[in-house]
């Protein structure tokens, strides 16, 4: 496993779409492994393949007191709800913003198994759901402020970023 240095913005990487994976064969399986230990190290709660430079659909997610798990080609198949949330990014050290995410999420991938898993999720888990999920589509947390008034800016080991 390895720490892999992850990009901040603004690395063009982080604004393309993600490819689906095709097969899950060694280099996926290296690939969340060093997800998993570069989010550890860096203090977060998910990382988007994109984040360390790999344009496909992979995430990992870490919520403090779960096991963490990987999810390959996720899709928010419903969203329900809508609560006011403050969230941070990997990607964009150093600020949080307050963002609308949804109440629950109901996802839909494929575990690094192979097997297909479902989700349903509220709270943090829902909210790092939809936000990793965002990185596949070249999607981040500012996009959806009114302004960049609305970004605060905090000490680093503040917030649990994504
Ligand atoms: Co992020």
């Amino acid at each position: 496993m390895s720490i892999i240095p992850v990009r901040v913005v603004p690395d063009p990487v982080l604004r393309q779409k993600s490819k689906r994976v095709r097969s899950i064969d060694n280099s996926i399986h290296r690939l969340i492994d060093d997800m998993l230990e570069t989010m550890h190290s860096a203090g977060g709660v998910g990382l988007a393949a994109p984040q360390v430079g790999t344009l496909l659909r992979v995430i990992v997610i870490g919520i403090p007191g779960e096991e963490d798990f990987a999810l390959i080609n996720p899709e928010v198949v419903k969203g329900t709800g809508e609560r006011l949330v403050e969230e941070g990014c990997l990607s964009i050290p150093g600020y949080v913003g307050q963002v609308k995410r949804s109440e629950q999420v109901k996802v839909k991938g494929l575990s690094p198994n192979g097997k297909v898993r479902q989700i349903k999720a509220e709270e943090l888990l829902a909210q790092a759901l939809e936000h990793e999920i965002d990185h596949l589509n070249g999607v981040l947390y500012i996009d959806y402020l009114e302004n960049m008034d609305k970004l605060r800016k905090i000490e680093v080991d503040e917030s649990q970023p994504m």
